[in-house]
Parts: structure tokens; sequence; C-alpha cells
């Protein structure tokens, strides 16, 4: 069965560049980025994986761990980072999950059938409860922006704690929406920082956790 939002993020053990990962356990109380490739030794995930290893320090304030995979044996991955840290001037510095047999791929959906020899390029975001908080699926020919699923993580941390959701385009700092449960009356107590009413439906705030 097909994974959806909110359901628990499948646990696995496997094999990576930096040992051997109980998925769940390695995870404990942060949150997690799981990202697959097409295959090594290809040009856009080859400059995704330096991408994604630049960004690395912005995942880690936000207590985010990262962790790759592509569906190859762990000899070829180690020499692929060779070939990454090279050519995108960086040090990756994150595991990257070895499935040569599409164990872990199979258990996240991410062999699609019409391109059955590669996984697709999915990303998942999972909460520290364990629970998949975002799934997106990109073609192989296109590469992911990665500031987009840190500005996602923004908005999923700042709504896990807060009454509020953020508009289209929202990014972090920028006035933000408070949602249909909080009444008119509750708002000065709950959003001291001020707020308009747009429409009664359409509320919003200044970011609450600056
Ligand atoms: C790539 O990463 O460049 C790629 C991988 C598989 C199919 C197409 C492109």
């Amino acid at each position: 069965m097909s994974l959806r939002l909110g359901d628990v993020a499948p646990d696995f053990t496997a094999e990576t560049t930096q040992g051997t990962i109980k998925f769940h356990e390695w995870l404990g109380n942060s949150w997690g980025v799981l990202f697959s490739h097409p295959a090594d030794f290809t040009p856009v995930c080859t400059t995704e994986l330096g991408s994604m290893s630049k960004l690395k320090p912005e995942f880690d304030k936000r207590n985010v761990k990262i962790l790759a995979i592509s569906a190859d044996p762990l000899e070829s991955h180690l020499k692929w980072i060779g070939d990454i840290n090279e050519t995108q001037n960086t040090s990756v510095n994150y595991p990257l999950i070895a499935d040569p047999e599409f164990k872990v791929a199979n258990l996240y959906g991410m062999v699609h059938p019409a391109i059955d020899k590669f996984t697709v390029r999915s990303v998942f975001v999972i909460g520290p409860d364990k629970k998949i908080k975002l799934m997106i699926t990109y073609p192989a020919s296109t590469g992911r922006n990665f500031d987009e699923i840190l500005r996602v993580v923004d908005s999923l941390q700042l709504t896990a704690n807060y009454s509020v959701a953020t508009p289209a385009n929202w990014k972090h700092g920028e006035d933000v929406i408070i949602t249909a449960a909080v009444k008119d009356e509750d708002i000065p107590g709950k959003f001291p920082k001020g707020h308009k009413r747009i429409k009664p439906y359409l509320r919003t705030t200044p970011q609450p956790n600056l």
C-alpha cells in the first residue's frame, strides 16, 4: 500500500557510507529528510548531493538529520562521493544508503513502475514522532530545490507549535495565518504581537516564534 502523509515512516536497517543505520533509532528525537536518487554517477544526482552537503549546517540548526539513498552498492557510493566532493567543491557530510536490492526503495514506493530500473527523486520529511510530514516526487530530469525543503521544514516546525499556517511562498520571518480553530476573541491572548483581520477566515499575525 502506498504511503500517505501522517503514516509512520517505515523503519529499516541499511548499510550506508557512514555505517549501518537503524532508521528510527538513528533519527532519535530529530526530524529527518530522506531523499532518493536514480543512480550513482549521474549528473543531476551529483549536483544534488553536493548541494545538500552545503546546506547541511542549515538542517543541523533545525535539528534535522539528512539521509540519501541510491540503489547501488556501497563500493560504488564511496567512489561516487569522491567525484561529488571533487566536482561540487564540497565534502559529503551525511550518510548515503546502499540499496542494491531496492529494499528501502520498495518500502517507500521510490521505484516507479514506469521507470522500473530507477528509483525516482522522492523526498520525505519525517517528524520526531516518526510520521511522514511531507512527500514530494520529482522526475529524473529535474534536480530538486533543497531550499524549498528547508522552507517547508521551517513551516512544519512552526505550525507544530503554534495555531498558525503559512501562506503561499511564505519564508521564515514573514507574517503567518491564524488557523480557523482560534476564535477572534482569543487572538490577542495567543498572538500578542498583533494581528490583521482581512476577512473573517483570513487573519494574519507576525511570526510568533521570533
Ligand atoms: C541524473 O541524475 O542526471 C539522471 C539520473 C537518471 C536519469 C536521468 C538523469
